[in-house]
């Protein structure tokens, strides 16, 4: 599917869908009203026939006008407000994607900000997870080819979208992470795809067992050590920022976690191929800042590794060193994700001392009991930086809640032979995993947003977002690099 930006009324063929916009109680926009002239009234009673009452997520179409070239009219709702563009967008490519109609054109008033979330919302909506469907039948695949949005100054809306379009191709990258199974994207692929990235400008280095274990990075290696994908810890940089100090973003990249010797149950274990979201965002965070060139510098680390049961897994009772030098029992095996992080925080903030660091990390189902699927838990030690990343969240519709980080809670992680244990007991169970990462932050600013119940949906109920890999995290921490820490 392509993108176009047009001019206003653009021709249109037996093959365009028009969309226009309607709002709470029916009423038609300008533009809807037009259409409906040239309709002879025609589309306003398509809106009485039905139960359309503009209201958001609503659509009526109207099939073979008269008065107009094109195929179709589709009306969508705004709801009271004026509508958000890169949602209504959204909604109109999903209403009529395999519609047969080769071309949707978004005829939604003049403003050149406006049609550029506009052609955001469709980058996004007309995204899917494909590349092993080989047998789909041509009537059930996506049928428009090329979405035309409206715009009184095209020159303008293309450049309002050129950090949009930048945003977009970093969801989708991070979205395919997830989406890929782990059979394909084991540790050294999705080191290998990142390091693809470096056309875009970014650094990326690949330390692999060797150098790893040479770091002592004896937390991480110990949950890879089962598998017969070697473990990858990925160092990526974008230099954008002069000589500031850089930000810092750091990913639990499990490929694939069957919960080692701790083995999870088999019904539903085939969703811990998306273990690596969190990887998955930070990857995709770097994309962007990348693609855009954004004022910054940015250092991203993902700790990839694979969780599996074999002669050579670490087992419950093992006790291993971390790169900190602070020991750790591994109770459960299971409890590996923050293994991966104790090691990757450590070597973020002890290599490059960041103003602060952010991770990410599909880490507890525990906090999906707490918030279900529609917030991810930020855990932080620090006020300011929470505060950002909760009004980025909010503007990208990424929600977080923040949870409480009690100290008293950290008696859950002592163990009597290590410096502490890797689980927690079912108290608190998010609040423990997090206290358990903050021992490897070593005092800088920290945020831990734990993504376990928002980094897949199944099903999606918002337009820009596929039935899959969510792509979590992009959108939120590109805002809150591009207002709060571009210089
Ligand atoms: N990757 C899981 C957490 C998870 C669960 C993510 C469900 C997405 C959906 C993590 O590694 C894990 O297994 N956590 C355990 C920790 C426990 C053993 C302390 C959990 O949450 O059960
Ligand atoms: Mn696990
Ligand atoms: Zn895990």
């Amino acid at each position: 599917m392509r993108i176009e930006f047009a001019p206003l009324n653009t021709a249109v063929t037996g093959a365009s869908v028009i969309a226009a916009v309607a709002f709470e109680g029916g009423a038609l926009s300008a533009e809807a009203q037009a259409l409906d002239a040239q309709t002879g009234g025609a589309l306003a009673r398509a809106v009485a026939a039905g139960r359309f009452t503009g209201g958001k997520g609503q659509t009526v179409e109207l099939l073979a006008p008269s008065g107009v070239e094109a195929g179709r009219l589709l009306l969508v709702g705004a709801g009271a407000a004026p509508g958000d563009a890169e949602n209504l967008a959204a909604q109109a490519y999903k209403a009529v994607s395999a519609s047969g109609a080769k071309e949707l054109v978004i005829r939604t008033g003049g403003d050149a900000e406006a049609a550029a979330k506009a052609a955001f919302g469709a980058s996004l909506a007309a995204y899917r997870f494909d590349r092993y469907r080989t047998t789909e039948k041509a009537e059930k695949k996506p049928s428009i080819e090329v979405v035309k949005i409206e715009t009184a100054d095209v020159a303008a809306a293309q450049k309002a979208f050129e950090p949009l379009s930048a945003l977009a191709d970093a969801v989708i990258f991070s979205r395919d992470l997830v989406s890929e199974p782990a059979n394909i994207l084991h540790p050294e692929e999705f080191a290998a795809r990142v390091k693809g990235l470096e056309k875009l400008g970014l650094t990326v280095e690949i330390l692999g067992e060797a150098e790893m274990s040479k770091l002592g990075m004896g937390s991480l290696l110990g949950v890879g050590q089962g598998s017969r994908r070697e473990s990858q810890l990925v160092v990526v940089q974008w230099k954008g920022g002069g000589d500031a100090q850089p930000v810092a973003f750091v990913g639990k990249g499990v490929c694939f976690d069957t919960g080692g010797i701790s083995l999870k149950p088999a019904d539903g274990m085939e969703d811990m191929k998306w273990d690596m979201g969190g990887a998955a965002a930070v990857a995709g965070l770097m994309h962007v800042l990348a693609g855009r060139k954004a004022k910054v510098n940015a250092v991203g680390i993902l700790g990839l590794v694979e969780n599996m049961p074999d002669g050579n897994a670490q087992r419950p009772g093992d006790v291993v060193t971390s790169m900190s030098g602070q020991t750790i029992e591994v109770i459960n095996t299971d409890a590996e994700g923050r293994l991966v992080l104790a090691d990757a925080l450590w070597y973020c903030q002890d290599r490059f001392k960041p103003q602060f660091m952010v991770d990410l990390a599909t880490l507890t189902g525990a906090i999906i009991i707490a918030l279900g699927n529609d917030y991810a838990g930020l855990f932080s030690n620090n006020d300011e930086l929470s505060a950002n990343l909760l009004a980025a969240g909010e503007a990208e519709n990424e929600l977080l809640w923040r949870m409480p980080l009690p100290a008293a809670y950290e008696k859950q992680i002592e163990s009597p032979i290590a410096d502490m244990k890797n689980v927690g007991g079912r108290p608190a169970g998010s609040a423990t995993a997090a206290l358990f990462l903050q021992k490897y932050v070593n005092g800088l600013p920290w945020a831990h947003l734990d993504i376990a119940g928002v980094a897949w949906k199944k099903p999606s109920t918002n337009p820009t977002i596929p039935d899959g890999g969510v792509g979590f995290g992009v959108r939120l921490l590109n805002r809150m690099v591009a207002d709060k820490y571009e210089g």
